[in-house]
């Protein structure tokens, strides 16, 4: 029987999660060559359930020349040795399974490695065969002008010359990743074939990497087209009749209005990440002031029924800047990227702890903002101890180095010698792994592991997190940001202070009048809500998490 029939999951499940996102490589090496593996994450999977994520989203494992960190993806049906087996992976997925935890997988499909068979295939077929048409073609470099690059800083053009086949390929991302033809029914037809074969495995949910890029069409950008939506609609009816209760995650960098039709009309996919709200949370956290992100929120519309946003505060790729003002980009780089080697391409190639000078009151507040807005939370390994980065390796390797367990050898990821270790693991003060780690942390109650599994757990009490609606209030203090989310049959109103001053805010409340006022993180004293504005006073950079309730809970 395949883990299909046996494995239940709950309507929603996905609005209800919280994701951690980690590459296999990067995690535990059970075998000692230096690599993080299945059975070494396997090994892991009490570490992230008592963190209290309840989904695993794994960067790409495929076989791959890995110059891209496996985006370039040279066979799908399998994994890459370097972390195991097919079977490896089974037995991590059951594994998962059995804790209650879902798994998110990568579905690359935009492109392929040039050493995927279908394009050396396809570089040696005859010119208009279906074959050949698995890619995209042509013999002058000058098609698709108004295309832009995207990895500016290594590519000069989105065309390049292949010698075997006398031609010029296209590709959106690096040059050794040529982009597949969505024109060809093939091409459709292959990417189901992919699909069921890991969804037949029984993975919760497909990330759907670069999918605004799909089609591209003379005289357009070549972003979000229509046909682009069409194939969406295709795959999702697809998912939809074969498996009913799976996801489809976009990765579309986009602004709001556009981001939102990648929901279509609740047809296309189930999550999309808010790409335009995670910089504004760090501008509005430079400013001290909550206006960039009521503008965006302001800006986003309304999504389907069913439909959820994934948030983030960082991932593995650099933090993107494509979707600010060039003027917000110039102030999030001069105050988070003041050193030029820590930028890249629109972007910061940094962690979430050395982004604010690893300053608790602040790391706290973002990831408190982080688990409360509307969406489902995403958090990068390693964020959740306040790992480092390290900006003298290449790319966007500097986020990308191994988890550090314990302060013994390697930090505790590998038995291997230091210089057979993929990325070496970060030693430099502040963030070296004998004072960040994993152990360290367990102990104790002060630490931010520590802060954070208790902020997850409350938040995994209450569904309105996952679920309900989201109203801004706007007091006049705007230092401070203040939210209601509501749903679910509960009401919580959420404050952050986003200023290094204590501030105090007056909030009409009149409308919950003779309700209370319950505190979910602290033990701050509240009045009981009557006619007369509710005054609230909070810390530098503090929140508050109060549930509006009719009788006086128990926390
Ligand atoms: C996505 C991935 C990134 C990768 C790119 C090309 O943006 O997040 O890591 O390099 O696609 O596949
Ligand atoms: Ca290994």
């Amino acid at each position: 029987m395949s883990t299909r029939e046996q494995f239940q999951r709950p309507h929603l499940w996905y609005r209800d999660a919280v994701i951690y996102e980690v590459h296999v490589r990067a995690f535990a090496d059970s075998n000692g060559d230096g690599i993080g593996d299945f059975p070494g994450l396997t090994s892991r999977l009490d570490y992230l359930q008592q963190l209290g994520i309840n989904t695993i989203w794994l960067l790409p494992f495929y076989p791959s020349p890995l110059l891209d960190d496996g985006y370039d993806i040279s066979d799908y049906y399998d994994v890459h040795p370097n972390y195991g087996t097919l079977d490896d992976f089974k037995t991590f997925l059951s594994a998962a399974h059995e804790r209650g935890m879902f798994v998110i997988t990568e579905l690359v499909i935009n492109h392929t490695s040039d050493q995927h068979p279908w394009f050396q295939r396809a570089r040696r077929a005859a010119p208009g065969s279906a074959e050949r048409d698995f890619y995209v073609w042509s013999s002058t470099d000058d098609r698709f002008q108004d295309v832009r690059i995207i990895f500016q800083d290594t590519e000069t053009s989105n065309w390049a010359w292949d010698s075997e086949s006398e031609s010029y390929y296209w590709h959106r991302f690096f040059s050794h990743q040529p982009d597949l033809n969505w024109e060809s029914p093939l091409v459709r037809e292959a990417v189901i074939g992919v699909l069921d074969f890991w969804l037949d495995l029984g993975v919760d949910a497909l990330r759907l990497d670069a999918i605004p890029y799909l089609h591209v069409q003379e005289g357009t950008n070549g972003e979000n087209l229509p046909q682009t939506h069409e194939e969406l609609r295709r795959l999702r009816a697809h998912v939809d009749a074969s498996y009913g209760d799976r996801v489809l995650l976009a990765e579309a960098n986009q602004w709001p209005q556009d981001a939102v039709a990648y929901f279509g009309d609740g047809d296309e996919c189930h999550m999309s990440y808010h790409f335009p709200l995670m910089p504004r949370l760090y501008l509005a956290l430079e400013h001290g002031n909550r206006l960039p992100i009521i503008e965006i929120m302001e800006q986003t519309p309304e999504i389907p029924a069913g439909a959820q946003w994934a948030i983030f505060l960082r991932n593995h790729d650099e933090l993107t800047l494509e979707m600010v003002t060039e003027e917000e980009r110039d102030l999030m780089w001069d105050t988070y990227a003041p050193d030029h080697r820590a930028r890249l391409n629109l972007g910061i190639r940094r962690r979430l702890a050395p982004l604010v000078e690893n300053d608790r009151r602040r790391l706290e507040l973002l990831m408190s903002l982080l688990l409360s807005l509307a969406g489902t939370p995403v958090l990068y390994y390693g964020d959740e101890i306040g790992m480092g980065d390290d900006i003298s390796l290449a790319d966007r390797d500097s986020v990308r180095t191994p988890m550090q367990w314990n302060s013994g050898h390697n930090a505790g990821f590998s038995k291997a010698a230091p210089q057979s270790l993929y990325l070496p693991v970060v030693a430099d003060p502040p963030f070296d792994y004998k004072m960040v780690n994993v152990e360290a942390q367990e102990d104790d109650p002060h630490s931010l592991l520590t802060w954070l599994k208790q902020m997850i757990r409350r938040r995994s009490r209450h569904l309105v997190f996952g679920r309900g609606s989201i109203r801004f209030l706007e007091p006049a203090n705007t230092h401070v940001l203040v939210y209601l989310r509501e749903g679910e049959g509960e009401t919580i109103l959420v404050l952050a202070n986003l200023s290094e001053q204590a501030q105090s805010v007056e909030l009409d409340l009149s409308a919950f009048s003779g309700f209370h006022l319950v505190d979910v993180i602290g033990t701050a004293r509240l009045p009981v809500i009557d006619e007369r504005l509710c005054s609230l006073s909070l810390d530098p950079y503090a929140t508050l998490w109060l549930s509006i309730d009719a009788n006086q809970g128990d926390k």
